[in-house]
C-alpha cells in the first residue's frame, strides 16, 4: 500500500479509503490491488474473512480484491472512477479531492442484474438505493457516466447502450 491514502471508518459505512494528499481531476490515484482471481478451483473462503463484496466482477471474471481498495465505499456522486487498462485497473479522480475527502465510486458503473441494496452515502443527489445495475440509472446519469464505462461492458452491452443513444 503506498501512502496516498488511507482506511478509516466512514461516515458511509464500516471502513473507507480516504485521500492523505490531494489528487487533481483525472489522475490515477493508485493501481487496484488484486489478491487473486475466485473460480470454482479457488473459491472465496468465507472462515479467513474473504468476503463477496470486497469483490470487483470485471468482464464476467471474479478478482478478490486487496488492501485498501477492498474498503472503496459507493457514492451517488462519486469522486473517483475505476479504470480498467487490459489485466490491471485503476482508481482514477473524477474531480480534484481535497485531503480527507473519503475516496468514492459509484458501483452501478459496469455492472448488470446485481442486488440492490440501501444507500448511506449521505450525497445531496443520493438516489436512496445502490441498484446493482448501470441501466436501471437515471438517463441523465447513465449520460453523465458514459464515458467512465469500460471497453468490456460497452462490447457486452452495445445494443442496449446505442438503443439509449448512449453509443
Ligand atoms: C467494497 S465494501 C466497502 C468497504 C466497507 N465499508 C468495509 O468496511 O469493508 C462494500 C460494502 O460496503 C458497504 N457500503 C459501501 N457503500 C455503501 C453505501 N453508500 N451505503 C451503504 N453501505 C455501503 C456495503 O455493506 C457494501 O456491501
Ligand atoms: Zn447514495
Amino acid at each position: 500500500m503506498n501512502n496516498d491514502v488511507e482506511i478509516r471508518t466512514s461516515p458511509i459505512e464500516g471502513l473507507g479509503i480516504f485521500a492523505v494528499r490531494p489528487f487533481r481531476n483525472g489522475q490515477r490515484i493508485r493501481q487496484i490491488n488484486v489478491v487473486r482471481e475466485v473460480t470454482s478451483d479457488s473459491p472465496l473462503r468465507e472462515e479467513l474473512g474473504e468476503r463477496a463484496d470486497h469483490c470487483d466482477y470485471p468482464n464476467g471474471k471474479i478478482v478478490l480484491l486487496g488492501l485498501p481498495d477492498r474498503h472503496v465505499n459507493h457514492s451517488c456522486n462519486p469522486n473517483a472512477y475505476v479504470l480498467y487498462e487490459c489485466d490491471r485497473s485503476f482508481l482514477v479522480a473524477r474531480r480534484d479531492i481535497a485531503v480527507h475527502e473519503e475516496i468514492t465510486v459509484d458501483y452501478n458503473i459496469n455492472i448488470t442484474g446485481g442486488t440492490a441494496w440501501p444507500c448511506h452515502c449521505g450525497a445531496t443527489r443520493c438516489r436512496g438505493t445502490v441498484v446493482g445495475d448501470f441501466f436501471l440509472l437515471p438517463l441523465g446519469i447513465q449520460r453523465e457516466y458514459r464515458s467512465l464505462l469500460a471497453e468490456w461492458f460497452v462490447r457486452a452491452h452495445r445494443d442496449r447502450l446505442e438503443a439509449l443513444g448512449l453509443i
